[in-house]
């Protein structure tokens, strides 16, 4: 068994460095995990570390800053990476960035969720991509899906072939589930409207083999503060979904959903790992934020669930 740094505390690199890598996402690659996430310090937006065993992380690059390239593509996009304001660079908001690989295009494909950093009311999607897993991305731009706002969202591969984005929309009011077309740089169709009118954010999806069913995991809108996560169910993406049913406590135990590793242990079982944030509190929100890995387990009546433990052990 292994023991994963503590939850709730500090996480470090190996170089002692507290990890920045919130609202972020796992990417496996040549057998190495690749974890990116939000770093809001100075001119930095994206960050990646690697580790083999999701205890030793190196920290790999600053994958996408406000210097990073920008390039346009056949997708009209709004390139801007930073705003200008009193003479200054200012930054704009790149969150929840989460990465796929394109085994066709070869292409490692970032979308995220852009804000133009002085409000929430651009409610965009963005792109980046590179050629390897941890270099400097370059950024193709932000736009909204079908004219959809689109906030907080995640990716997910089916079947190794079909790619998801899905993102809060309507001022978060329902989840919009868009197939993306095969190379993983736009959207090709929308295929669910979810949850009308609920207000779930923070979405996180997994496949269970064993019962053929999805999972998405979201929270309610509350900000930074956390509150009771949900989860629903369907045997397809485009299908019937189950009600929302609650997942963890009242607070998610003090988390938000980020994303939920499927981890494959030395037998052949996978065990899925919910990663949440737990964000800072107020003033103190970027550089103290810390995670939560719980393994997840189903009960029953196959809903999923999570007990909280101090270090999660895989
Ligand atoms: C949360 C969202 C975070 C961030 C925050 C800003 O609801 O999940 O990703 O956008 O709002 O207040």
């Amino acid at each position: 068994m292994t023991k994963l740094q503590p939850n709730g505390t500090l996480w470090r690199d190996t170089d002692g460095n507290p990890i920045h890598a919130h609202g972020g996402h796992m990417l496996v690659h040549d057998g190495y995990y690749y974890w990116y996430g939000e770093d809001r310090r100075d001119d930095i937006y994206v960050s990646v570390y690697r580790s083999k065993n999701l205890v030793d992380w190196d920290f790999r690059r600053h994958v996408l800053t406000v210097n990073s390239p920008c390039e346009g593509y056949r997708v009209r996009t709004d390139l801007a990476l930073f705003r200008e304001a009193d003479g200054k660079k200012k930054k704009v908001n790149i969150e929840r960035p989460k990465v796929l690989y394109n085994a066709k295009t070869k292409k490692f494909v970032m979308w995220a969720h852009y804000e133009n950093g002085e409000n929430y009311l651009d409610a965009r999607a963005c792109i980046a991509t590179c050629d390897t897993p941890d270099g400097d991305f370059v950024y193709h731009g932000s736009f909204n899906p079908y004219g959809n706002m689109s906030r907080d969202c995640t990716l997910f591969i089916d079947n190794e072939n079909d790619a998801y984005f899905i993102s809060a929309s309507r001022d978060n009011a329902d989840l919009a589930v868009y197939r993306l077309t095969e190379d993983y740089m736009n959207v090709d169709r929308q295929v669910h409207t979810l949850f009308q009118g609920e207000f779930r954010e923070a979405p996180a999806l997994f496949y269970r083999r064993n019962n053929g069913k999805y999972y998405l995991l979201s929270s309610w809108c509350t900000g930074w503060a956390p509150n009771q996560g949900t989860c629903a169910t369907a045997h397809k993406l485009n299908g019937r979904w189950s009600l929302n049913h609650p997942f963890g406590d009242k607070t998610t135990f003090d988390s938000q959903p980020s994303f939920v590793l499927p981890y494959v242990k030395e037998n052949g079982e996978t065990v899925f790992l919910y990663f949440g944030d737990r964000w800072g509190g107020n003033g103190d929100k970027y550089f103290t934020s810390s995670y939560i890995v719980l393994p997840i387990r189903f009960d029953e009546f196959d809903h999923a669930y999570i007990n909280w433990c101090d270090v999660c052990e895989i």
